[in-house]
């Protein structure tokens, strides 16, 4: 089953057509371990379960992982390799079916399925981490891992507004 078939599409949602071909290349560094084999089964977000999840990060860039321990919280970018990218309008159940930009939601269908979440560190062994705050299934690619910093990626002020009229 393709992922468009996996996900379904909704009434009023809107497909597009891609490029025929992609701009770039990308590697994927390492895979991240979950406890979720089912999308049903995935938290919705970050802050949605405290499991704690290994990061495996290939061997090749194990170097990249010195001073990563100080880190309280790391950035992981993640690859959504299940998700259709071709949806620009989308109506997630779980936001009542109202139809929304892509690109004014944190779902794993865009053109580029690349997630984001904010974790918790818990430890590092070797090229393995131990983290709190992912909502991936099992076996997901990992693009990227950066530290959080709390002087540059806070902002207390930001709000989303379709959300708030939502609540
Ligand atoms: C709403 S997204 C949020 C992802 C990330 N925290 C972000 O904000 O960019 C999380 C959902 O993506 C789905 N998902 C998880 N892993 C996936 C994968 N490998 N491919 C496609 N969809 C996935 C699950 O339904 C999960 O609840």
């Amino acid at each position: 089953m393709s992922a468009q078939e996996e996900f379904g599409i909704r009434p009023d949602e809107v497909i597009i057509e891609l490029p025929a071909t992609p701009d770039a290349s990308l590697y994927f560094i390492g895979h991240i371990r979950t406890p979720w084999k089912k999308r049903a089964d995935c938290p919705k977000n970050a802050r949605g379960s405290e499991a704690v999840c290994t990061v495996e990060l290939d061997a090749r860039y194990g170097d990249g992982l010195k001073d990563v321990e100080t880190c309280s919280h790391l950035v992981l970018l993640y690859w959504m390799d299940k998700a259709p990218r071709n949806l620009m309008r989308q109506a997630p159940g779980h936001h009542g079916g109202a139809q929304h930009g892509t690109f004014a939601l944190r779902s794993p269908v865009r053109p580029n399925p690349i997630a984001m979440s904010v974790v918790r560190l818990i430890k590092v062994e070797g090229t393995k981490l131990s983290v709190v705050g992912l909502d991936c299934l099992n076996g997901t690619p990992l693009l990227d891992i950066k530290p959080y910093l709390p002087s540059v990626d806070s902002v207390p002020e930001a709000v989303c507004g379709w959300r708030l009229r939502k609540d």
